[in-house]
């Protein structure tokens, strides 16, 4: 096969990109992201900022954008996100307790509707356990109480029952660390309860401070032993060396419920960490990482 695209759906899996709003004038940008990925992240049009600025009143504009560009070009959409400590409009910063609480599960139901039926999966909750510890990470949301996450989940699989539901995290790649062993335990304790969850998305973002380790292997069939699909949905790494990129599509290759690969971004200069140049594209150029990925795939 001669795309991401279409290599990675020789074993039914998809290979998708964020997607900025923006950049879609760019011809240059559209060319590479419509010929090679399959699935299509909005990078930040659909965060709660973007989508309900003031209480009740949802604004899906560069959303939609995204949205129906995928549409069109015959792409899927992973929903990003739901329900995140970061990203938060002011009004939502100033509300606690039982009205926070209203406010995502609002929020969730009003964004998800507007979707219905049309998003593959949802990041419903992003990035909710602390960096160290395994416990959660502190926010407006956890301090309603422990049980937000479900609650999330709950109104989420009422408001789009067709859309898989997944938890989404950073830093849980590295099977031995303290956080992956708390989200793990999280969604182990999920399907024990039957609180709705369908996957979890490993962001993947790996540098110096975070770097790829061989048991990602191993953290993508514990995850899937529990009964849940992986995904890796925010793929970079820095210097993008050609190898890291193979051993990464081969951990997915490996397990049968990791059913897809995004990278978080088109070319070096689209990435948000663009002096990392973590990408597979530089310019209109395929890089190493990018013959390395296609052949792994
Ligand atoms: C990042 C975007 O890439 C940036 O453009 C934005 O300024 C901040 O957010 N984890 C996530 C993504 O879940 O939403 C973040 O995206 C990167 C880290």
């Amino acid at each position: 096969e001669s795309t991401l695209g279409a290599a990675a759906a020789q074993s039914g899996r998809y290979f998708g990109t964020a997607i900025s709003a923006g950049k879609l004038g760019d011809s240059a940008y559209t060319t590479i992201a419509n010929r090679e990925f399959d699935m299509v992240t909005p990078e930040n049009e659909m965060k709660l900022d973007a989508t309900e600025p003031a209480r009740g009143q949802f604004t899906f504009t560069n959303a939609d954008r995204i949205h129906s560009w995928a549409v069109q070009n015959g792409k899927r959409v992973r929903g990003h996100t739901l329900v995140w400590h970061a990203a938060q409009p002011g009004w939502l910063q100033s509300l606690s307790g039982s009205a926070l609480r209203q406010a995502m599960i609002d929020h969730i139901t009003g964004v998800m509707d507007h979707y219905k039926g049309t998003i593959y999966a949802w990041d419903v909750v992003n990035e909710a356990f602390a960096d160290s510890g395994g416990g959660r990470r502190d926010s407006n949301f956890q301090r309603t109480g422990d049980d937000w996450i479900e609650a999330a989940f709950r109104a989420a699989r009422a408001a789009d029952p067709a859309a898989k539901l997944c938890y989404n995290d950073y830093n849980i790649d590295n099977w031995t660390a303290a956080k992956t062993q708390g989200v793990y335990t999280m969604v182990r304790d999920f399907k024990s309860r039957g609180v709705p969850i369908d996957c979890v998305g490993l962001q993947a973002h790996f540098n110096s401070g975070s770097p790829y380790n061989s048991n990602f292997r191993t953290t993508i069939s514990s995850f899937a032993a529990l009964g849940v699909d992986v995904q890796i949905t925010e793929l970079d790494i820095q210097l993008a060396p050609a190898q890291t990129y193979a051993a990464v599509v081969n951990d997915c290759l490996a397990v049968a419920r990791c059913t897809g690969i995004t990278v978080w971004g088109v070319r070096d200069q689209d990435s948000w960490r663009s002096s990392d140049t973590p990408l597979l594209f530089s310019g209109s150029n395929k890089k190493p990482a990018y013959d390395a990925v296609l052949n792994a795939l």
